[in-house]
């Protein structure tokens, strides 16, 4: 496994509609593999192919959660040509993205998500998420397969929050849905909280 360069917003690949996966052979288990290691190394809550130059629609997803037993647990979710075939509800919530690393703003997203793909045997499965941060990845990265990123829903670029400004400002770390991962000499204040 490896650790992959992620793409920034410029980069044209992030804007390109990404390919349906036909095969789901060894090269694809090796992208998957080193998404995850991408996904986890960043940190963040999720990851599109595209994200690492690979035009394909695979998604992958871990949301840092408790068992019952107040233990840390984590669920990974790898989905292959993810198609959302259920939505409703309304809800904002702060976003960001790890290809737009040091900025979150408020989106509009959906409260309950159902996700139908392939996971990495090849069997179709479904996933719905309902009002958490699982919901708001799925959105975030399906977003990602058709080369739409967060910012293409907000009314303005005004509305983008300078995460180190911010920290500047509050002293806060407010969590973000896929929050940027800006080498940490580039961006003084990190944000903690979720990154996709
Ligand atoms: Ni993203």
């Amino acid at each position: 496994m490896a650790v992959l360069p992620i793409r920034v917003a410029g980069d044209p690949v992030l804007r390109q509609k990404a390919k349906k996966v036909r095969k789901i052979d060894a090269s694809i288990q090796k992208l998957i593999d080193d998404m995850i290691e991408t996904m986890r190394a960043a940190p963040g809550v999720g990851l599109a192919a595209s994200q690492v130059g690979v035009p394909l629609r695979i998604i992958v997803m871990e949301i840092p959660e408790f068992d019952d037993r107040e233990q840390p647990k984590r669920d990974l979710y790898v989905l292959i040509n993810p198609q959302i075939v259920k939505r409703s509800g309304e809800r904002r919530l702060d976003e960001g993205c790890l290809s737009i690393p040091g900025y979150k703003a408020e989106v509009t997203r959906s409260v309950s998500v159902t996700v139908k793909g392939l996971n990495r045997e090849g069997k179709e499965i479904r996933i719905k998420a309902e009002d958490n941060l699982l919901a708001e990845a799925i959105e975030h990265e399906v977003d990602h397969t058709k080369g739409t990123l967060y910012i293409d829903h907000l009314d303005s670029m005004d509305e983008l929050v300078d995460l180190a400004e911010e920290e500047a400002d509050t002293g806060s770390d407010s969590p973000v849905a896929e929050t940027a991962s800006a080498p940490a000499d580039e961006l003084k204040a990190p944000a903690s909280g979720s990154r996709t």
